[in-house]
């Protein structure tokens, strides 16, 4: 009697445990549906299975082999489970241990031999792909060094093999462009702490370790806006160490390097009427203490890996950026104003507020800063901004730039 009390109860209380198990598993397959449909592919910048270079879509290649060597995995054992434990059921006839099988040779065999061979036909493809990015990471057609600072990334374009291997010759912060199908090599360096190069949509992940070079190669096929980030923490504004890699057809691009190179002659000192040279905010040359502006006089801030910590990014052509400060600003005149006024408010703790700012060597008031903004924003090349969509200011046509055009004035 008391154990029949017994098994309804055990019955009733396994019933329950389904019931939770059922419900838990419709709210995971819920929240996974409305999860996944959190936008359209341009919406999730950080998608990993969104592959938009040859590398990344190896990458995915291997990933999607993965998944479906593991469904396999996982399939076979949840049926293996259902139909051993209703086969092997304790029958209410069984009075007796049932037959043990530890220790059972075949079994033992099988279950190490399965395991190994799906190792297995993982590590081909796997190592095939290793070698192969290494190789494309010594064969790019254009190179591009990028320098890990705290807290922004500094992209030199430099030796392009259309240009029989001279050097480009264009730095800039945070937002680069590159040209759609051809190999472009990024060399990671860091002079500072450990960062790590992250861009989902074209590429793995690779630390930026002091002292030591890492490369890589992206091979874009299609172009858009990618956006990255710093992967390894790094400091206070690690969060804050985003950028965003431009591609474009490969006249547009020329046509970016054109416009960057050929950025107007500019000067802090008085200009008399007629020189052709930009009149600058006066306090502008307290700006190059730390930044490089191409066409200004007295640019001469270090860049690369000799910059120290308190260096800033090159200012060129900054108003076509889409934010500022690496990815934590968008860029508007408002935006622009607050950070000149005081940027460890926005920002704290980086470099720029050691020297500009309330309380700082340098103070700016309201006017000056307007003065500077409106400066920044008369700076737009003639052609316009680049976008991935063409040139998204209408001064005119995108400077028609054949790859020799860019023998104009190099960087300063
Ligand atoms: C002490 C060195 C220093 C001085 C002087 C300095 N800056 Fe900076 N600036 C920096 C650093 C470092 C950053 C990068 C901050 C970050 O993103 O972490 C920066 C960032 C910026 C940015 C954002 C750039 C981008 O693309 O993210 C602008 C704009 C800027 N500075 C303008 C100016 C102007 C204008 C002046 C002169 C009035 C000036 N800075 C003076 C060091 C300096």
């Amino acid at each position: 009697m008391d154990e029949q009390r017994h098994n309804r109860q055990e019955g009733s209380a396994s019933k329950r445990g389904i019931a939770k198990l059922l419900s838990f598993g419709a709210l995971s397959l819920f929240a996974m549906l409305v999860l996944s449909a959190c936008g359209p592919d341009g919406e999730k910048p950080y998608s990993t299975v969104s592959p938009a270079s040859t590398q990344a879509d190896d990458i995915h290649s291997l990933y999607k082999l993965v998944f479906w060597l593991s469904l396999v995995v996982f399939v076979g054992v949840q049926f293996a489970i259902v139909y051993l434990s209703l086969r092997y059921r304790r029958k209410k006839s069984d009075t007796k241990r049932p037959p043990q099988v530890h220790g059972h040779k075949q079994l033992e065999l099988v279950w190490t031999i399965i395991p190994a061979v799906v190792l297995l036909i993982l590590l081909v493809p796997t190592l095939n792909i290793l070698f192969d990015h290494d190789a494309q990471a010594r064969e790019g057609t254009l190179q591009v060094d990028v320098y890990g600072k705290q807290w922004w990334w500094e992209f030199h374009l430099g030796e392009d093999q259309v240009q029989d291997g001279a050097s480009l010759d264009v730095v800039t912060a945070n937002e680069i462009v590159i040209p759609v199908n051809r190999n472009t090599v990024f060399n990671l360096r860091s002079n500072n702490v450990i960062h790590s190069f992250w861009v989902p949509q074209l590429g793995g992940k690779l630390d930026v370790i002091p002292g030591h070079v890492n490369s890589f190669a992206i091979t874009p096929t299609r172009t858009g806006e990618f956006y990255g980030e710093c992967a390894e923490f790094c400091g206070a504004q690690h969060a804050w160490m985003r950028f965003k890699i431009t591609v474009v057809e490969e006249d547009e691009f020329y046509a970016w390097v054109n416009n960057w190179r050929t950025s107007p002659a500019v000067s802090a000192n008085q200009q008399e009427e007629g020189s052709g040279v930009i009149q600058a905010p006066q306090k502008f040359s307290v700006c190059l203490s730390c930044h490089t502006y191409n066409g200004a006089e007295n640019s001469k801030a270090l860049t690369g890996i000799n910059a120290y910590a308190n260096y800033g990014p090159d200012l060129t052509m900054l108003a076509c950026r889409e934010t500022f400060a690496a990815g934590m600003m968008e860029m508007t005149p408002e935006n622009l104003k607050q950070w000149l006024l005081d940027p460890d408010s926005i920002k704290p703790g980086n470099y720029m507020s050691t020297m500009i700012g309330p309380g700082m060597a340098v103070e700016f008031t309201e006017e000056e800063a307007d003065e500077f903004v409106e400066f920044f924003f008369s700076m737009i090349p003639e052609g316009g901004c680049m976008s991935p969509d063409g040139w998204n200011v209408s001064t005119g046509d995108a400077p028609a730039a054949t790859p020799e055009s860019t023998e104009a004035t190099p960087a300063a």
